[in-house]
């Protein structure tokens, strides 16, 4: 698939331009050469540079890239120049974990609400963010702005609970369920399957076992 002519798999890369490019700037470099950039995230610096000059390039000729106008025009590609409001569908375990972890915030994913079914959880906190039961869900949404919903729900439920919430306006869906969910084209799904990377991993432990002999 492209995106204004840019492919998936460029635009697959720019997170991870973005997070090194954090990381550079928190420790005060403030200009990096694609050959430096390149030895600290192991792709060529032809990689990178070809990456970057679908965006109109961003780098000058004997100076580098500048770390942190890099990152802010990165970041605007991603779409993180303003903040999006989020909640979380399913306080279960994973649910949990995902609302307990604060950096989400520190790229503009802010948490404003966390929903589920089970009653045992109703005014439960996490990072002072209260658990709401279902009912309150439709008039949460017609009161706050919200744009995306994690799902981290059991897959039996989510077609259901993800109609709801089309109905109500979600722009963006981030799906944990193992289910594909077929939705209008103007409310964006994206899966996360930890499974799917434990396979990879493993198909590549396999194959380096092959390749050595072990
Ligand atoms: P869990 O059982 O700990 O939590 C599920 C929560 O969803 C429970 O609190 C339950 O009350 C709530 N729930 C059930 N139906 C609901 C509904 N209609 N509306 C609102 N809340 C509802 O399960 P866990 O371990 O947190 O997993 C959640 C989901 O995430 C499952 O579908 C699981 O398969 C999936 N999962 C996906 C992973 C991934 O990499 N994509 C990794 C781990 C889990």
């Amino acid at each position: 698939m492209e995106d204004r002519g840019i492919s998936r798999a460029v635009i697959g890369r720019l997170p991870r331009y973005y997070r090194y490019l954090g990381d550079l700037s928190e420790v005060g470099v403030e200009r990096i050469s694609s050959n430096e950039l390149s030895k600290k995230m192991r792709v060529t610096a032809s990689q990178i540079r070809q990456d970057l000059n679908n965006f109109g390039g961003f780098g000058q000729q004997g100076y580098g890239y500048n770390v942190k106008y890099l990152r802010a025009e990165i970041g605007k590609i991603l779409g993180l120049g303003c903040s999006h409001n989020m909640i979380i569908i399913g306080a279960g375990n994973l649910g949990q974990a995902l609302a307990k972890y604060s950096s989400f915030e520190r790229s503009g994913f802010v948490l404003k609400g966390i929903f589920d079914v089970n009653q045992s959880l109703q005014g439960v906190s996490i990072r002072g963010v209260p658990i709401r039961m279902m009912e309150e869900l439709e008039p949460f949404l017609k009161e706050n702005e919200i744009e995306i919903a994690a799902l981290t729900i059991p897959k039996s439920n989510v077609s259901e609970v993800a109609d709801l919430l089309v109905k109500n306006g979600i722009k963006g869906i981030w799906n944990f369920a193992h289910t594909d969910l077929v939705l209008p084209k103007n409310v964006i799904v994206e899966s996360v399957h930890l499974s799917d990377s434990l396979m990879k991993l493993s198909y590549n432990i396999t194959r380096y076992k092959e390749e050595h002999g072990e």
